[in-house]
């Protein structure tokens, strides 16, 4: 994810800087962008940051030990697509990662260190909470309410709620690749299938 959310960076016209958190990490970092170690941070602490840290739990770790010597930034690469006030609300996000081809339609609150990858669709009214990731190709139908720290695997479809009732998925619960949400998933579970059950 760290590989990914650089190349946004450059996408956007900036220079990443990664972040390794020890020797033998920036050993074997398989890339000629410049690396420093974790331990060295404070001395670009006047530099935006975000982390590119796919799994939720540790970005919340890492954002958590950060969050008073860093400043974060959001990524937004410029081919993610967005309606009405849609990119000013993002933009108010800290930290948060947008990948090529996301299209986000209007009405959608958004919070912090959310990644949203490569070709996701969000619609109409969603409400996203931080620490949440939403893999490749996944969707987000309209008035779905995603709560902090769930992840929604790659191509999983969430269907719509109304405008009285979001469809939720619970606090740090996972949705498998490819599946089809039809009705609200518990906090704490994992989800798959057509249509979606908890298996977990
Ligand atoms: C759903 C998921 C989280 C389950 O992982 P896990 O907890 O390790 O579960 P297991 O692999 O032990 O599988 C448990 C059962 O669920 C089934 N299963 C796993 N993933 C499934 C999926 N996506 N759809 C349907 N069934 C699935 C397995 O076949 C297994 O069934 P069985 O008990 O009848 O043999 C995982 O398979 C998944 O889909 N992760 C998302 C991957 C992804 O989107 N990556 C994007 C990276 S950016």
């Amino acid at each position: 994810m760290a590989r990914e959310a650089g190349d946004i960076a450059w996408a956007m016209g900036l220079e990443p800087i990664y972040v390794a958190r020890d020797e033998a990490e920036l050993r074997a970092w398989c890339s000629s962008a410049k690396v420093i170690l974790e331990q060295d941070v404070d001395q670009y602490a006047g530099m935006p940051f975000v982390i590119g840290i796919g799994e939720n739990n540790i970005r919340r770790a890492v954002a958590e030990r950060f969050k008073d010597s860093l400043t974060f930034t959001n990524l937004i690469h410029p081919s993610a697509t967005f309606g009405c006030s849609q990119r000013e609300v993002l933009e108010h996000c800290k930290g948060t990662i947008v990948a090529a081809g996301a299209r986000f339609t209007s009405g959608i609150i958004v919070g912090d260190f959310c990644i949203f990858n490569q070709n996701t669709t969000i619609a109409h009214d969603c409400r996203v909470e931080s620490y949440v990731h939403v893999a490749p190709g996944a969707n987000l139908s309209g008035n779905v309410h995603l709560k902090q720290g769930c992840w929604v695997g790659a191509g999983a479809v969430i269907n719509q709620g109304s405008n009285t009732e979001k469809r939720v998925v619970g606090e740090n619960t996972t949705v498998g690749s490819g599946a089809v949400v039809i009705n609200d998933c518990e906090a704490h579970a994992v989800y798959a299938g057509v249509p979606a059950k908890r298996i977990k």
